[in-house]
C-alpha cells in the first residue's frame, strides 16, 4: 500500500454497526499489519474455566448440526481444558493446508484483515469474553475466531475460498464493493448452511460457536433456509445482534469455490441494479429448505 491507510497506528478502528462503542483490544501492541504476540500470560485460570466450559458446551452440541468436515477437525485445535497456543494450532495447520493463526487485538480494518487472508493468515482475536457474557458477546473473541473458524481451514476447499475472499476483498476495496462482498462473507463464512445425504448442517462460524443459534439454525421453523446463489447473497442486508431471519444452503464446498470463481467486477454493478432483499424475505419462485 503507498499510503497508511488501514495501518495500524496504535489506535482502535473505526468498525460498523455498533454506534460509540469502541473495540475492547490494545491496539497499542499490534504492528502495523495489526497482528501482535499472543499475549498467553494474561489468561488466568478463570479464562481458562470459562474456555474449557464454552467448548464443552459447544462440542456436544455438533453431532447432528455441524457439517462433519467442522467435527473432524475440531480435534485439532488441542487440548480443550485451555485456550490453545495459537503457534501450536499453526503447526498442525500449516501442514494441512498452508494456513497459519496470527493473534490480533481484536476487530481489525477491512483491508488490513483481507491482506491476512490473501496470505494465509488467519486473525483470531486473544482475548477471551469474561463470565457474565458466557452466552453472547456482540465483539468476537477467542473463542468465536478460534472454535468457530479455524476446524474449517483445515478442509482444503474451504481453505482457498478464504484466500480468494481475502484478495478478492483487496480487489472490492479498490472497487468501492466491500459492503457487497462482506454481505457474501457474512451469509457463508459466519452463517453457512450446508445439504448433506443426512439433512442441513451448519458451517459457519458464527453459528458454530453459539450455543442457541447452533440448533436454532439448523431445526427453527422461524427462519428462511434459501439455496445459495451470489447475487442474491449479495443484495441481502443482515442483523448483527440477533439470530439471523436468512440462512443460505451450499450443496458443497466446491460449489461455494465454484460460484465465487469468477470476477466480480461486472457482477457489483449488476447487483448494485437490484433492489436490496431484507434478511427474512423470500423472492417469487425461491427454493427453500425445511
Ligand atoms: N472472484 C472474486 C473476485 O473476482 C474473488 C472472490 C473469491 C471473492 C471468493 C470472494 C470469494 O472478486
Ligand atoms: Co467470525
Amino acid at each position: 500500500m503507498s499510503d497508511d491507510k488501514g495501518r495500524n497506528r496504535g489506535v482502535a478502528p473505526v468498525t460498523y454497526g455498533e454506534g460509540t462503542r469502541l473495540p475492547r483490544g490494545d491496539y497499542a501492541r499490534a504492528r502495523p499489519d495489526y497482528t501482535c504476540e499472543q499475549d498467553y500470560a494474561q489468561y488466568s485460570a478463570a479464562d481458562h474455566d470459562t474456555y474449557r466450559r464454552l467448548h464443552a458446551r459447544q462440542v456436544q452440541q455438533l453431532p447432528g448440526l455441524a457439517c462433519e468436515e467442522f467435527i473432524a477437525a475440531v480435534a485439532q485445535l488441542g487440548a480443550p481444558e485451555r485456550i490453545p497456543h495459537f503457534d501450536a494450532v499453526s503447526e498442525r495447520l500449516i501442514k494441512a493446508t498452508g494456513w497459519q493463526v496470527v493473534s490480533v487485538p481484536g476487530l481489525i480494518p477491512e483491508e488490513a484483515f483481507f491482506a491476512l487472508l490473501a496470505a494465509r493468515k488467519f486473525p483470531v482475536t486473544d482475548w477471551l469474553r469474561k463470565p457474565e457474557e458466557f452466552d453472547y458477546i456482540v465483539e468476537p473473541d477467542v473463542f468465536h475466531d478460534l472454535f468457530g473458524h479455524v476446524p474449517l481451514l483445515f478442509n482444503p476447499v474451504f481453505a482457498d475460498y478464504m484466500q480468494a475472499y481475502g484478495a478478492g476483498g483487496l480487489k472490492a476495496s479498490r472497487l468501492d464493493a466491500c459492503e457487497l462482498l462482506a454481505r457474501l462473507y457474512w451469509y457463508t463464512v459466519e452463517f453457512g448452511l450446508i445439504a448433506t445425504p443426512t439433512g442441513l448442517r451448519a458451517y459457519g462460524a458464527g453459528i458454530l460457536s453459539s450455543s442457541g443459534e447452533l440448533r436454532h439454525s439448523v431445526t427453527s421453523t422461524e427462519p428462511k433456509r434459501i439455496a445459495f446463489g451470489l447475487r442474491r447473497l449479495m443484495r441481502t442486508q443482515y442483523k448483527i445482534d440477533s439470530y439471523q431471519a436468512s440462512y443460505f444452503v451450499i450443496q458443497s464446498f466446491d460449489e461455494l469455490f465454484a460460484a465465487t470463481a469468477p470476477d466480480f467486477t461486472p457482477i457489483y454493478l449488476e447487483v448494485r441494479a437490484l433492489p436490496v432483499v431484507e434478511a427474512g424475505a423470500v423472492l417469487p419462485g425461491e427454493r427453500t429448505f425445511s
